[in-house]
């Protein structure tokens, strides 16, 4: 408790409010304050705390810092790791990293754990398998949309969430989709030839 609370409360005391309704304030007080501090000790503690990760329909526990971004807890706290988010810039600038939260793509790299937890993930993983990929995995093995394959599962992540949204895009609407995702290696004409290609199959994303 602060000095401050403290002394907000004993102010209280002090003006008058007497009996029931002294101890019903005082309770309030009491329970705002344990709140409070549940929330400061999730946010503000410096060890391990733990973290129930829903991912690609998976309830994982993990045991991170409360300062652990999802890109972090994925990669190097899950057992087995979840790797298929990049990790690139670090900063939130090239997309490598993109999973969907709730559905929604998302740099995990900006993402703590913690503000995850609660939240549907979904990986490149979940998307599909090698044996069943889904549309977009398929159309970019079948469309070459990679090099070194760096930028690939945050492409193939954003685009079919994008896909979902706009099963019919025109290729201005692709690259407008895609303009959080970088490629290093400069594949962007076959990762659009890729994305439409996956729409024209949209049933299977
Ligand atoms: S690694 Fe997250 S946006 Fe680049
Ligand atoms: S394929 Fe190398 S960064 Fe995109």
């Amino acid at each position: 408790m602060s000095k401050h609370d403290s002394s907000r409360r004993n102010f209280l005391k002090g003006v008058g409010i007497a009996g029931a309704g002294a101890a019903i304030t005082d309770h309030l007080w009491t329970e705002a304050e344990a709140k409070e501090e549940q929330q400061t000790t999730a946010y503000g503690a410096s060890g391990d705390i733990k973290v129930v990760l829903n991912v690609n329909g998976q309830q994982r526990t993990v045991q991170v810092e409360p300062r652990t971004t999802l890109l972090n807890a994925l990669r190097n706290h899950l057992e087995p790791a979840v790797t298929g988010p990049k990790l690139v810039c670090d900063m939130g600038t090239c997309g490598a990293c993109t999973v969907l939260l709730d559905g929604k793509p998302a740099y995990s790299c900006l993402v703590l754990a913690l503000d995850a937890a609660n939240k549907k993930i979904t990986t490149v993983e979940g998307l599909g398998t090698p044996e069943n990929p889904n549309a977009v995995q398929a159309a970019f093995v079948e469309h070459d949309a990679l090099m070194c394959g760096f930028c690939t599962p945050g492409f193939v992540t954003t685009i079919s969430a994008y896909l979902k949204k706009n099963p019919n895009p025109s290729l201005a609407e692709v690259r407008e989709a895609c303009k959080g995702n970088f490629c290093r290696c400069g594949t962007y004409p076959r990762v659009f030839e890729a994305a439409l290609a996956a729409a024209r199959k949209g049933s299977q994303i």
